[in-house]
């Protein structure tokens, strides 16, 4: 079982680090490597031609700005592809999700908010878990310590 984490350029690690910490403490492995759509054309190529043959179940991928790496990954696979729109400096992310989100019919990728890495991660989780009862419960025991801590939080209000 494993999920890669892939992305456009070194510059994304930052924003790409919550979803390659997250698998990790679910206990499960990530490759973590930067694939570039325009700069690593030929091995992006390679990598997604060969990611299930080299045991990969979910890719992550990470890109900003003219962000095709993961609709082009998705193109070249069967393997469900989450796209993480990153932020650049100069349109917030909004040139990220568009090129992320707008995938034509036939190429499915899904999306999660600019940024939000931590969520790709746990969609990948949830994939994984489908067959995998150990981790079904990892993730039920983690939604119950979010809800715990949001009713935690309303202990500091007066009723
Ligand atoms: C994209 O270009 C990368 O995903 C990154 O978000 C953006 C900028 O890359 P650098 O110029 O910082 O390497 O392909």
């Amino acid at each position: 079982m494993k999920v890669a984490v892939i992305m456009g350029s070194k510059s994304d690690l930052p924003k790409m680090q919550d979803a390659i910490d997250t698998l990790n403490d679910f206990g499960v492995n990530s490759f973590v490597n930067i694939v570039s759509a325009h700069r690593t054309p030929e091995y992006m190529v390679e990598f997604a031609k060969t990611a299930k043959e080299n045991g990969i179940s979910v890719i992550i991928a990470g890109a900003g700005g003219a962000a095709h790496l993961p609709g082009m990954v998705a193109s070249l696979t069967t393997l469900p592809v989450i796209g993480v729109p990153v932020s650049l400096k100069n349109l917030d992310g909004m040139d990220s999700l568009l090129s992320i989100v707008q995938m034509p019919k036939g190429v499915p990728v899904a999306t999660v908010a600019v940024d939000n890495s931590k969520n790709a991660a746990l969609l990948a989780l949830r994939m994984l878990s489908i067959s995998n009862e150990e981790l079904s419960k990892k993730l039920a025991k983690f939604s119950e310590e979010q809800t715990n801590m949001v009713m935690e939080w309303n202990k500091d209000f007066k009723s």
